[in-house]
């Protein structure tokens, strides 16, 4: 159909523009009702546009989404514009993850009249990220199975001596039945010994080959720290460097997925690694505490190294995707970024603070869980700090 675009008013360009437009946009009232929705919106939620008109918003979200959304609504009310993520919830019930960009629109005496939100679909995002966060799974692990083969060699030695001297003692046969019992326990124990060291390192193994689950589950950021400091022992070996593991077990509890979570720690632990070569002091720190002082609801988890630290200008940066100062072959910049999807999409962020010449810290922050007490349990206060 060929027309005149100076026949066309207006307002009708502004419709063809909308209705042609890739993301999702509607508008809804200081109630909450849709008064507006383009075509891409008919598309993604299954609803025909005159039956979203009218229709509550609460019905095109996400049942756990909610709470978070009245709370935004409510904000938007108040103040200009907002980023968030969330998810919506099509006719069929599909959950759909979105990046929503609102803002309010407010009459001349400031009084609100209107939202106006744009939506982008994150599913195709979301794949790429966990294939790309599968993928930096995978690089661990080839890394760390060069790492085992070195951890293996020693309790293997141990077992091979120790049997060995065990034989050459029976063969010898000089000493007495009883001496030489105990001489052969003593060799059949350091054995036993070194061979329970191998099962921890392939219990290890299995659990960080275990997939990547998505689903969430009560997590102990202590044992997300523990596995990601095994996983990069061969790499904290290589650079010499000190840790200080100073997270206490049962205290620092979060919702998630322990795999994601320990691929953030690995990160980190890596380049702090990278960031301290050659250097001195080598000191890598962590360490978890409430995120802010009277902050119950989130946790801050330190990563601390005395590396090179990063020049103000790139703090930012350094989270871009293929953002590297590696050389070739050595890094993908893809580490921080990862790290930063996988935080994010556990409702948290990460933060960074450097001295160059002295070191880096870089916070994690993480949703708090809070857990019933058992029945029956005393109302004991926290242990300090929590
Ligand atoms: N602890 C740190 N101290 C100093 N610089 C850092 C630190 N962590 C990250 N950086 C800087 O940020 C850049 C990006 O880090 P990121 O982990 O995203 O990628 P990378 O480590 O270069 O590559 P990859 O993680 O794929 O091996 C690094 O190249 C480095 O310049
Ligand atoms: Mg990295």
């Amino acid at each position: 159909m060929r027309i005149n675009a100076i026949e066309i008013p207006d307002a009708d360009i502004y419709e063809i523009v909308l209705d042609h437009f890739p993301d999702l946009i509607h508008s809804i009232d200081d109630r909450g009702t849709i008064v507006y929705a383009n075509r891409a919106a008919e598309r993604l939620l299954g609803y025909r546009r005159e039956d979203l008109l009218g229709m509550d918003i609460r019905q095109i979200y996400a049942d756990e989404v909610l709470e978070e959304m009245e709370r935004g609504f409510r904000d938007l009310k108040r103040h200009g514009d907002k980023v968030v993520e969330s998810v919506l919830k099509t006719r069929e019930g599909d959950r759909v993850p979105v990046e929503i960009r609102s803002f309010g629109i407010y009459d001349d005496e400031g009084r609100f009249l209107r939202t106006f939100s744009i939506l982008r679909d994150l599913r195709e995002i979301k794949r790429l990220q966990a294939s790309l966060i599968h993928q930096s799974r995978l690089a661990a692990i080839g890394e760390l199975a060069s790492g085992i083969a070195h951890d293996i060699n020693n309790p293997l030695t141990v077992i091979l001596f120790s049997n060995e001297m065990a034989l050459r003692e029976i063969e010898r046969g000089t000493t007495d039945p009883r001496t030489l019992l105990e001489k052969v326990k003593v060799r059949l124990t350091h054995s036993e010994r070194a061979s329970q060291t191998i099962q921890k390192l392939s219990d290890h193994l299995r659990n960080f080959s275990r997939g990547m689950a998505e689903h969430q589950e009560r997590v102990d950021l202590a044992d997300v720290v523990e596995d990601a400091i095994f996983i990069t022992s061969h790499r904290i070996r290589q650079a010499d460097v000190q840790v200080q593991n100073r997270v206490e077990k049962g205290r620092f509890l979060t919702l998630g997925s322990p795999n994601q979570l320990e691929q953030v720690f690995v990160n980190l632990i890596g380049n702090a690694c990278d960031a301290m070569a050659g250097r001195e002091p080598r000191l890598l720190e962590i360490g978890v505490a409430p995120a802010a002082a009277g902050d119950a609801n989130y946790w801050r988890c330190d990563v601390s190294d005395t590396g090179t630290g990063i020049p103000e200008g790139l703090r930012e940066e350094v989270f871009q995707s293929f953002f590297t100062t590696k050389e070739k072959g050595k890094g993908t910049g893809l580490g921080l970024s990862i790290a930063r999807g996988i935080v994010r999409n556990h409702r948290g962020d990460i933060m960074v603070e450097s001295t160059v010449g002295k070191g880096t810290t870089f916070s994690v922050i993480l949703p708090r869980l809070r857990e019933e007490p058992p029945a029956g349990a005393s109302d004991q206060p926290c242990p300090a700090g929590t």
